[in-house]
C-alpha cells in the first residue's frame, strides 16, 4: 500500500513539473490557397497559408538559340521567428538563380 502511494505521489510530482505551455498553443496553420498547372511547355503553382506565408512561381520551357531549358519566376513571402517579414521576388535562368530582397514590403 505504501509502493502505490509513493508511486501515485510521484507521478503527480511529474505531471505537475510538466511544462504549462497550452496558454502559447498556436491554431494548426492551414492552406488558404493553393493551385497548379503543369503542363509540356511550362508550370505554374501557388499557395498561401493562414500564418501569411505565401509562394508562386512560373517555368517556361525554352528550346531558342538564346536558351534551352527552365526559364522560372517566382516570389515568396514569410514572416521570420524575429517577425521580421521577407518578402523575395526571383528569376531563375540560364544566368542562375537570382533573388531580389524586397525591402520595404508592407506589413499585413
Ligand atoms: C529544340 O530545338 C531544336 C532545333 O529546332 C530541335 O532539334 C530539338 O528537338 C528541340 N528540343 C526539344 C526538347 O524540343
Amino acid at each position: 500500500m505504501m509502493k502505490i502511494t509513493l508511486f501515485a505521489l510521484a507521478a503527480l510530482a511529474v505531471v505537475c513539473a510538466l511544462p504549462q505551455d497550452t496558454a502559447q498553443a498556436q491554431p494548426p496553420v492551414q492552406i488558404v490557397k493553393q493551385d497548379s498547372v503543369v503542363d509540356v511547355d511550362g508550370y505554374n503553382f501557388e499557395f498561401e497559408t493562414s500564418d501569411g506565408t505565401s509562394r508562386q512561381e512560373q517555368g517556361e520551357y525554352k528550346n531558342t538559340t538564346d536558351q534551352q531549358g527552365l526559364s522560372v519566376k517566382g516570389s515568396y513571402k514569410y514572416t521570420a521567428p524575429d517577425g521580421q517579414q521577407i518578402s523575395v521576388t526571383f528569376v531563375a535562368d540560364k544566368n542562375g538563380y537570382q533573388p531580389t530582397e524586397n525591402k520595404d514590403a508592407p506589413a499585413q
